[in-house]
């Protein structure tokens, strides 16, 4: 018998949110219900065309979300939760899962994607900080960690205001 244990991603489905939301227990504990990022999604569901999971074999490995937002008088992108099961990191899952949300993003028309996160780890995924005063956040936020990545030129000029729920 062969056993094909290749990476595979797939958009993520409703039948996943049992395993991701175990996932992200195990990995930010119950501290991340207080999150601002957290505030933004509570209650919605992501968009799961632009929303992945990352398996290998029947196993989930690793998931990210994408949940459309309000960022002054345009739509945008909230990514996050990212997360990556511990015994897989440092292999390039994470960076995956990353790239095919915003291709995907990128495909169906948006233009601007936010998250709040390391900026260190997200450079190399085409992220940066918000300048300072750019926006308003929904609630506090280390201004060090809320970045963006321009889909479509010019969209973090356009999205100037209060980020918050659509
Ligand atoms: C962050 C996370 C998703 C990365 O997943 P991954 O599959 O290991 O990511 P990649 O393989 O694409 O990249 C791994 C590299 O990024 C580095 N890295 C991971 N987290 C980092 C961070 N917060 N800041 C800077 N670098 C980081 C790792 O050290 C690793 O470097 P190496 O290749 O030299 O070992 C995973 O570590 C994780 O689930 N962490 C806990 C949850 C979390 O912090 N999520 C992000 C905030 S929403």
């Amino acid at each position: 018998m062969t056993t094909d244990l290749s990476l595979v991603l797939m958009p993520q489905t409703p039948a996943d949110q049992a395993a991701i939301d175990k996932l992200d227990e195990r990995t930010f504990g119950p501290g991340r219900f207080a999150r601002s990022a957290y505030r933004l999604r509570e209650g919605r569901e992501p968009d799961f065309t632009l929303s992945f999971v990352a398996r290998v074999g029947t196993l989930l490995v690793g998931a990210n979300r994408m949940t459309r937002i309000a960022c002054g008088p345009i739509e945008a992108l909230l990514l996050g939760p990212l997360t990556v099961e511990p015994a897989f990191r440092s292999g390039g899952i994470g960076e995956a899962l990353v790239l095919k949300s915003l291709e995907a993003a990128k495909e169906a028309g948006h233009e601007l994607v936010l998250l709040v996160g390391d900026e260190p780890y997200y450079t190399r995924m085409g992220f940066r900080k918000v300048p300072m005063g750019h926006l308003t956040f929904i609630g506090p936020v280390d201004p060090d960690r809320l970045l963006y990545c321009e889909l479509r030129e010019g969209a973090l000029e356009r999205a100037r205001g209060r980020v918050g729920r659509l």
